[in-house]
């Protein structure tokens, strides 16, 4: 039996921005919150480095400002750095009202709302101060688990854990044409039952996170498959700057864990970046070293990779005292030692791994989509605050931020209207079987994988997009045809959404024709400032 839910707001995911957003709505509507997993699996998780916020009292909120616009390459959106930074301070002060917990000056111990001894600050690269709040290296650990205790006490938020929204349901999806086209909820796979469920609500907000799945390689979770993105483009929403998808210059090689992230705060308190010889490489590439931009340092990487036949670099920060790096990096320390690697004693073998989805759906100021009564926050979204490269510890708070803010005007856009009372209909499954080949699913999965991470990566360059274009639009209409004859299964999904959103990155990597932060093609190296200062908007129009 297909079941049907009603609320007043319905959140899709539970990472650091929909679990904010459910914690500042919930005293005012009822609120259903869905996750493709368990509560607590997002990238928000597994955040290492911490929060960037302006907290020290000799730093500046002009200083972060700019660092940001300064990462961002001149594309970044000054109105939205200034209102994410300004708002930093109180972000962090929310979380700490939670009850979460972040280091102190003296690192072994961590500080709650009652201990008076001040936060260690750490440094991360383009940061031009310490302005790094952390939970040790497990930051997002530490902000997901308190925030999903809290949303769990709430009577007034509903949790469905194992749901995959599948689509959006619109006035034209249901065939009403004529008027304005508005978000009336969604539909969604209980991965328990194999049932499509339809979630009726009177505002949907997208807290989906990233689509680096997309590459073979990458330091995100299964769940970043960028079905946000997907879903929204289906629904008529317009997309930008998905070229620039940030690859993070260290994660571990190794063939027991590849891709396990490590964060970029090593390099913040003095680890040093060699090659197999241990000859040091970063101030060949720029004066701030293992400090540069991301986009930079990544570049630097894979460059000396590929000059040398090597498979990885060396990430080393064994000069430092040992107390030091177990105390400021014991997940890390641990993980590696289970590993056979004493990051006291020796190098860790790193290479570069897709990371962060530095476009998304396109919102305005108040958070909302082109779609009537859609928001989009997190990680998903595209405010404008990253420009063509994300500055390190600016996503979390830009989740906070805007989920605040999402909340505050769907509070504000409740007192002034009245929804349309537009019920669902049920899923249909009439036309559709068992499928018969799930093959098909798990090998274009990894053929898309595969493509996205040789043709579409770091390095570009025309010939390769159109290569990949081409492969990518065999795939499509596979998939399409199964889904049209099959019942939905949670790869399907993914693979599809996976597919939408490889389109939208090489379409937007094909009409930048220049090479800035994140996108770097051979056939445009240089950055053109007189023509190509403008984001990459897609709509389905054009
Ligand atoms: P997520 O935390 O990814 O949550 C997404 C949610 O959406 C999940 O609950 C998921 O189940 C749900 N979902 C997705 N699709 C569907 C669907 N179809 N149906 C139902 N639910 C769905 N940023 C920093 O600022 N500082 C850091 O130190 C930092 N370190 C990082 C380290 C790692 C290893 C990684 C991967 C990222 C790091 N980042 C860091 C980036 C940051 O963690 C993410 O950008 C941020 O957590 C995204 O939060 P979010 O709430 O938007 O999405
Ligand atoms: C890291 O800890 O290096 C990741 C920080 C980030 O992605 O912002």
């Amino acid at each position: 039996m297909s079941l049907e839910h009603q609320s007043d707001v319905l959140i899709i995911g539970s990472g650091a921005a929909g679990l904010t957003c459910a914690l500042h709505l919930a005293e005012h509507f009822n609120i259903h919150l869905i996750c493709k997993g368990q509560l607590t699996e997002g990238a928000t998780f597994y955040a290492q480095g911490g929060i960037a916020a302006v907290l020290d009292e000799d730093d500046t909120i002009d200083s972060h400002v700019n660092d940001t616009l300064k990462a961002g390459a001149g594309l970044c959106n000054k109105e939205t750095v200034q209102y994410t930074v300004e708002n930093s301070k109180a972000a962090i002060q929310w979380l700490i009202d939670r009850g979460v917990s972040f280091s102190t000056q003296n690192s072994s111990t961590q500080k709650n709302s009652h201990n008076k001894e001040a936060y260690h600050l750490t440094r991360e690269g383009g940061h031009s101060h310490r302005r790094i709040i952390h939970a040790a290296d497990a930051t997002g650990k530490e902000v997901q688990t308190t925030l999903s205790d809290t949303v769990i006490k709430n009577e007034k938020i509903r949790l469905f854990e194992n749901y995959n929204a599948i689509d959006l349901v619109t006035t034209h999806s249901l065939g009403i044409i004529g008027e304005t086209n508005q978000c009336h909820g969604a539909y969604a796979l209980n991965r328990q039952t194999g049932q499509v469920e339809s979630f009726n609500a009177k505002y949907v907000v997208l807290a989906t996170g990233g689509a680096s799945k997309v590459y073979l390689y990458t330091s995100n979770p299964d769940i970043s498959s960028g079905d946000g993105i997907a879903m929204a483009w289906r629904s008529g929403c317009r997309v930008a700057n998905l070229e620039f998808n940030q690859f993070h210059p260290t994660c571990l090689f190794h063939s027991k864990a590849n891709s396990f992230l490590i964060t970029e705060a090593l390099r913040g308190e003095g680890a040093r970046l060699k090659l197999p010889n241990g000859e040091r490489f970063m101030p060949r590439f720029d004066e701030r070293a293992e400090l540069a931009p991301r986009d930079i340092v990544a570049r630097a990487i894979d460059h000396e990779i590929k000059r040398l036949g090597v498979d990885c670099v060396y990430l080393d920060i064994s000069h430092k005292d040992p107390e030091f790096i177990k105390s400021h990096f014991p997940t890390i320390y641990e993980r590696l030692l289970k590993l056979n690697i004493d990051i006291t004693k020796e190098a860790i073998p790193v290479v570069p791994a897709a990371h962060y989805t530095c476009g998304g759906v396109v919102v305005d100021k108040q958070s909302t989509t082109d779609l009537k009564r859609l928001y989009a926050i997190g990680e998903v979204a595209f405010t404008g605050l990253h420009g063509a490269n994300r500055m390190a510890s600016n996503s979390l708070l830009e989740c906070l931020v805007f989920a605040k803010n999402a909340a505050e005007n769907i509070i504000k856009s409740a007192q002034q209207q009245q929804h349309p009372k537009i019920k669902i209909p049920k899923w249909d499954e009439s036309q559709v079987s068992d499928s018969d080949e799930e093959v098909v699913v798990s090998h274009n999965w990894h053929e898309l994988r595969h493509l996205m991470w040789n043709y579409v990566g770091i390095v570009r360059t025309t010939k390769r997009l159109e290569r990949a274009k081409r492969r990518i639009q065999l795939l499509k209409q596979e998939v399409k045809d199964y889904y049209s004859n099959f019942r939905v299964t949670s790869d399907l999904l993914e693979l599809r959404n996976l597919i939408t959103v490889a389109e939208l990155i090489i379409e937007c990597a094909m009409r930048r024709k220049e090479s800035r932060g994140l996108h770097y093609t051979l056939d445009y190296p240089e950055l053109d400032a007189e023509n190509e200062v403008v984001d990459t908007i897609l709509s389905r129009v054009n």
